[in-house]
């Protein structure tokens, strides 16, 4: 248990030390940081749009403006919660969930209007 606590306590720290780097182009009117997040956009598109538009509040609750650490989505997802349906890995492969997580991370960055 305590060895768990650890590594859930590295991986909230690396995800708050990879937070504050900003580069990359901007991509279409989203600024993108890498190719992981690109490709999280297209996986966020199919699965997760439809109830947070954007990331925006839906039929799901906003998760775009909120410091939601990795692993927390990662259990949102794989386990579901509420009303949201769980994503087995047949569904959605362990890279898939990755790079939208690291969408969802350049999508918080984003100036809000
Ligand atoms: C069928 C609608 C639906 C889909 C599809 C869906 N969600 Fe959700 N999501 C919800 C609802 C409803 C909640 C609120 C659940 C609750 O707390 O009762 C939620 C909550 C969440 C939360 C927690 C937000 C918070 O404030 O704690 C995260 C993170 C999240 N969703 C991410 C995702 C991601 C990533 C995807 C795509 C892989 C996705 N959701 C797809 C409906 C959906």
């Amino acid at each position: 248990m305590m060895r768990l606590a650890w590594i859930l306590l590295v991986v909230l720290i690396v995800l708050c030390a990879c937070g504050s780097a900003r580069r990359g182009e901007p991509f279409g009117d989203l600024l993108l940081t890498s190719d992981s997040s690109r490709h999280g956009e297209e996986v966020f598109m199919r699965y997760c749009q439809p109830c947070h538009p954007g990331g925006d509040a839906g039929l799901g609750p906003a998760i775009n403006n909120k410091p939601l650490p990795g692993f927390l989505i990662r259990m949102q997802v794989r386990r579901g919660f509420g009303a949201m349906p769980p994503f087995p890995r047949e569904v959605l492969s362990d890279p898939d969930l990755d790079a939208v997580v690291a969408y969802l991370n350049d999508l918080r960055r984003q100036p809000r209007p």
